[in-house]
């Protein structure tokens, strides 16, 4: 097993046509044992973060360490130090979106494949070392119960045993997924690189799977970096998650935290379900009433708020902001119902609130309307960077 360490890396894509800065300056320290998860929108560098990871991009400049050994490094400043450490001797393993399985070959023979290819001397190697007998009396026999006995080590972690005869084609979609898994871990790597391997999944087995993902980290302690652009299963998966934009990372945090204590606009507004809506603060105080105790709860250098709709509310509560909107529609999510409205003073503005039922508001003055209250929010200064978390309501 082993921790990530990362410094100072960016990575430039040159065509003819295009020049696409895809990491800039991207730090982080992936902790030995971690489920860390790389989360961000379509494009903005989570593949390209994991293949100069696993080496098969290379970047323009900084620092990869994997364990304690330098597997890449360079600092135009100083070219004779370069170092880059090719893929196949990084020990770690990869889980692609597009798992290809070896069509021809069974699965035993598709877990097997890794441990195949690093050829008989190296295996008798290995042998050797892991059993504490000279390499000479390793007998190919021996080679062949020893590939048998990984392939049957990591089939059964993965419970697909009973599949070991059967060809790629007569699996299901997730069955296929835990032999690309099995395979990527027979060789043990000490880290293990997963790009969106539960996207091709329909949504139930994705659920399934990503709860058999976790329990294998936990049974294996192995390091895992995983990108999704899912944020639900990020927060599910993840023991700290790196949000990135466009080739930055925007956060590292726990999933608790992200969502808690969102660094910047984007990152409140990326992660959270329904998304988050923000207000400048001159339409906030349009759209809302707000009362002298709540006004002086706002921070001085306040110019943007995040509501998500957990914090707006038809329940009344004194002494928080509130405003009256008209509701365009609901939506039930899990056990709350959500609606999405909007306020005549700012037609332009819609919200998200937890409201308790359907019908209007007895003190509203509109057929639709309904009378909203504001329990807390999030605010954020002139940079889109995170203020403070207010509670409004004194209960
Ligand atoms: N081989 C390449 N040549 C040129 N540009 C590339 C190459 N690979 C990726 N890019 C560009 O680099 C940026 C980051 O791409 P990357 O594949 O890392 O994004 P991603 O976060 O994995 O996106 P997705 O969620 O869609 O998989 C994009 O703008 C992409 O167009
Ligand atoms: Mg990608």
């Amino acid at each position: 097993m082993a921790e990530v360490i990362i410094k100072n890396l960016y990575k430039t894509y040159r065509s003819t046509t295009r020049k696409v800065q895809a990491l800039k300056n991207i730090n982080l320290h992936v902790k030995d044992g971690e489920f860390f998860v790389i989360l961000g929108p379509s494009g903005c560098g989570k593949s390209t973060l994991l293949n100069v990871i696993a080496g098969l991009e290379t970047p323009d400049s900084g620092e990869i360490k994997i364990g304690s050994r330098t597997v890449f490094y360079k600092n135009p400043e100083e070219p004779r130090n370069t170092v880059n450490v090719e893929p196949g001797r990084r020990n770690l393993s990869m889980v692609f979106q597009s798992y290809a399985l070896y069509p021809h070959l069974n699965v035993f023979e598709n877990i097997a494949f890794p441990l195949r290819i690093i050829g008989k001397k190296a295996l008798k190697k290995l042998i050797a070392r892991e059993e504490n007998i000279p390499e000479e009396r390793i007998h190919k026999s021996e080679i062949e119960n020893y590939i048998s006995e990984k392939v049957r080590q990591v089939a059964s972690l993965l419970e697909i045993e009973e599949l070991l005869e059967s060809k790629p084609a007569e699996l299901s979609g997730g069955q296929r997924q835990r032999v690309a898994i099995a395979r990527s871990l027979v060789k043990k790597p000490s880290v293990l690189l997963m790009d969106e391997p539960l996207s091709n999944l329909d949504a139930r087995l994705r659920l399934k799977m990503r709860e058999e993902l976790k329990n294998l980290q936990r049974k294996t302690g192995i390091t895992i970096v995983y990108v999704t652009h899912d944020q639900s299963e990020a927060s599910f998966l993840a023991s700290r998650i790196a949000v990135i934009k466009e080739g930055s990372i925007e956060q590292i945090d726990t999933p608790e935290k992200i969502y808690s204590k969102p660094a910047t606009i984007f990152v409140g507004t990326f992660y959270g379900s329904p998304p988050a809506e923000v207000l400048p603060i001159e339409t906030f105080f349009e759209v809302f009433e707000v009362p002298q105790q709540a006004r002086e709860k706002i921070p001085q250098q306040a110019r943007y708020i995040l509501i998500r709709a957990e914090n707006l509310s038809d329940k009344p509560e004194k002494g928080t902001p509130h405003g009256e909107f008209e509701m365009i529609s609901f939506e039930k999510v899990g056990p709350a119902l959500i609606a999405t409205v909007s306020s005549s003073k700012s037609p332009h503005t819609s919200l998200k609130a937890a409201i308790s039922q359907p019908r209007k508001s007895a003190e509203s003055k509109s057929a639709s309307g309904i009378r909203l209250y504001l329990k807390e929010a999030t605010f954020f200064d002139p940079f889109e960077k995170f203020l403070k978390f207010v509670k409004f309501s004194i209960s």
